[in-house]
């Protein structure tokens, strides 16, 4: 026995008879139900629901009958008609169905693959606090200048105002660089910045210069042979200390907060004259208790050296000190990143432990 789709359809029987019209629909299902995607249903719509499909060829003989088989014929074609639309209306719903579930498997995104994304480096504290020195000076106008690590003998000392056999030379612990008659040291401090933007720029001048600074001291909590300065240099008609005063105020309620101001101890420098150490108000306990661990019970902390230009150094760098004066001043940045940050031991700042770097994040 075949199926009633493979039988073939003889030419004598009538094409609207009910066991055609049969066939056509049972061939119709069979190839719907087995339609495994939506495009092999497509094909069977177009087979067996479009214009030329058998079912629908039929429909239109329908025209040619006589009125009362019209009506018979017509309702058995649409109802044939009506059974392959709903079938085919089910199976592209299960179909589409399947379609979206397969997509929303095939498109899924592993969130919890590894990533391929480097880590993003920080940059190192004391970067970040001679950076914040120096911004504080050019938020008043100031200019930046940087000098060379490896500086001229001249430039570090004489042009200073030290003499060649002042006790400084041996006071500053220098790391000379050989072969002597170089006449080259590691710069034992950012003032040789003073002469160098003097010279190159001339007055008046403002300037901040930061910078690597180097001295043969042992590495302990509180000393590197390797540290940072940022030297501040103001040359103008008329300045006088109080325009120092004010800009360390200045500098100082910048890094660390309204209120904390500096005051100026006397000192010596050869390139300043008067010269000053400058003290911090504990940032800790701003000079209100006696038993501080910060301060010491003082009520200060040192911070760096200052003073008004020493003539010969104006002299040497080529400007007329009876018509241009000046102040400036010196500050280390591992104290300044210690005071603002707590830190304690130098040794932290420099032993490149990302897990201490990593701490200060990033700032912009
Ligand atoms: N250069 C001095 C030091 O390293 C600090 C200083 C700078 C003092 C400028 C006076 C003026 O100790």
């Amino acid at each position: 026995m075949s199926g009633p789709d493979n039988t073939p359809e003889t030419t004598d029987q009538n094409p609207l008879s009910p066991e055609v019209i049969e066939r056509h629909v049972a061939a119709a299902l069979t190839s719907i139900e087995s339609a495994g995607d939506l495009e092999q249903l497509k094909a069977a719509r177009l087979e067996h629901a479009a214009e030329r499909s058998p079912l629908a060829l039929a429909n239109r003989s329908i025209g040619e009958l006589p009125g009362k088989e019209k009506a018979v014929a017509g309702k058995l074609v649409g109802q044939a008609r009506g059974q392959v639309n709903k079938a085919l209306g089910a199976r592209q719903a299960v179909l589409e169905a399947e379609r979206d579930e397969r997509i929303l498997i095939e498109e899924t995104l592993d969130l919890t693959t590894a990533r391929t994304r480097r880590a993003v480096g920080r940059r190192h504290p004391l970067t970040l606090t001679a950076e914040r020195m120096t911004d504080a000076l050019i938020a008043i106008g100031w200019e930046v200048a940087e000098g060379p690590g490896v500086e001229a003998e001249w430039l570090n000392f004489d042009a200073l105002n030290f003499d060649k056999d002042h006790p400084a030379r041996q006071m500053q612990d220098t790391f000379f660089v050989e072969p002597a008659k170089a006449g080259l040291v590691l710069r034992t401090h950012t003032s040789p910045g003073q002469a160098r933007s003097l010279l190159e720029r001339g007055a008046p001048l403002y300037v901040a210069v930061p910078g690597k600074t180097y001295r043969t001291d042992e590495l302990d909590a509180t000393h590197t042979p390797v540290f940072h300065q940022v030297e501040g240099l103001a040359i103008d008609k008329g300045l006088t200390m109080a325009h120092l005063k004010g800009t360390l105020d200045r500098l100082a309620e910048s890094l660390f907060g309204a209120g904390v101001t500096s005051r100026l101890r006397p000192a010596f420098f050869p390139f300043t004259e008067p010269s000053a150490e400058v003290d911090l108000v504990c940032f800790v306990c701003r000079g209100d208790d006696t038993s501080c661990r910060t301060c010491g019970g003082t009520g200060w902390i040192e911070w760096g050296g200052c003073g008004m230009v020493n003539r010969n150094v104006l002299k040497a760098a080529g400007v007329d000190p009876d018509e241009y004066q000046g102040f400036a001043f010196g500050m280390g940045v591992e104290r300044t990143a210690m005071f603002r940050h707590g830190i304690a031991d130098m040794r932290e700042m420099i032993e490149g432990d990302v897990r201490f770097n990593e701490q200060f994040g990033m700032e912009i």
